[in-house]
């Protein structure tokens, strides 16, 4: 072996060692399982699960929660839903979004429903080209200030604080490997009862809800 070969040959033992590594390596566990659970309580009591992997600044998850909330009014406890933050890479301000419900989720479990909303009500200023000028930490106070509206009065500088503390960035990092793990690949991206509806990334509507629940409930009789 010549020495450049050697050197490729090291290189590529290297990289090969490297790569095995990699797959091998243990995604962190979280202590309890991903989710923000709807109405709050246990989701595994009742017989229907959803599982919804949402982008706080997508469109699309925007469209897709208010018939799905539609259809868990209908149901009420006989279904449950788990929501999941999956920031997408393409647009931007979506992770500090996510970030955002998990401290929202800790400091009071009641507002991050009512934040996720504010995100969907308020998304198109904050993704892609309104925000191409503004800077982290702009952002960051900027979602803080929204959080506020749902956490409640006076929250602000906790909420802002939580930004720095790297057990949100940690939980937000979770939820995102989670969906990654389970072949998430768009938003919105629902699960019933653990398997994968076709046709992710656009919203269902209530009449379609109602197809793929109500004979659920009809075989279990
Ligand atoms: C960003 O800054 C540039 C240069 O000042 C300006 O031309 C552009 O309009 C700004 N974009 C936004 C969305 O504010
Ligand atoms: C927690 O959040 C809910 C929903 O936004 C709100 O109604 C409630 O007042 C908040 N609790 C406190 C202590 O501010």
């Amino acid at each position: 072996m010549k020495a450049d070969n050697m050197i490729q040959f090291f290189f590529l033992c290297f990289f090969s060692v490297s790569v095995l590594n990699l797959s091998a390596a243990q995604s962190p566990i979280p202590s309890k399982y991903d989710g923000f659970v709807y109405r709050g309580g246990s989701p595994w009591k009742n017989s229907v699960i959803v599982d919804a992997f949402f982008d706080p600044m997508c469109p699309d998850s925007r469209d897709s929660w208010p018939p799905l909330k539609q259809a868990l009014d209908f149901y009420q406890s006989r279904v449950s839903l788990l929501v999941h933050p999956f920031a997408l890479p393409y647009h931007s301000n979506s992770f500090a979004s996510c970030r955002a419900l998990h401290i929202a989720d800790n400091l009071n479990a009641s507002s991050t429903y009512p934040l996720l909303e504010l995100f969907f009500k308020y998304q198109e200023s904050y993704y892609n080209a309104p925000t191409y000028n503004n800077s982290r930490a702009h952002i960051t106070a900027k979602f803080s200030k929204i959080a506020e509206e749902a956490v409640g009065k006076g929250s602000y500088a906790n909420i802002l604080s939580g930004f720095s503390d790297s057990k949100t960035d940690m939980a937000a990092r979770i939820s995102f490997k989670y969906g990654c793990s389970r072949g998430v690949m768009g938003t919105p991206f629902f699960f019933v009862n653990g398997i994968p509806l076709p046709d992710y990334g656009s919203a269902l509507d209530y009449s379609k809800w109602k197809s793929i629940i109500d004979p659920l409930f009809a075989e279990k009789k």
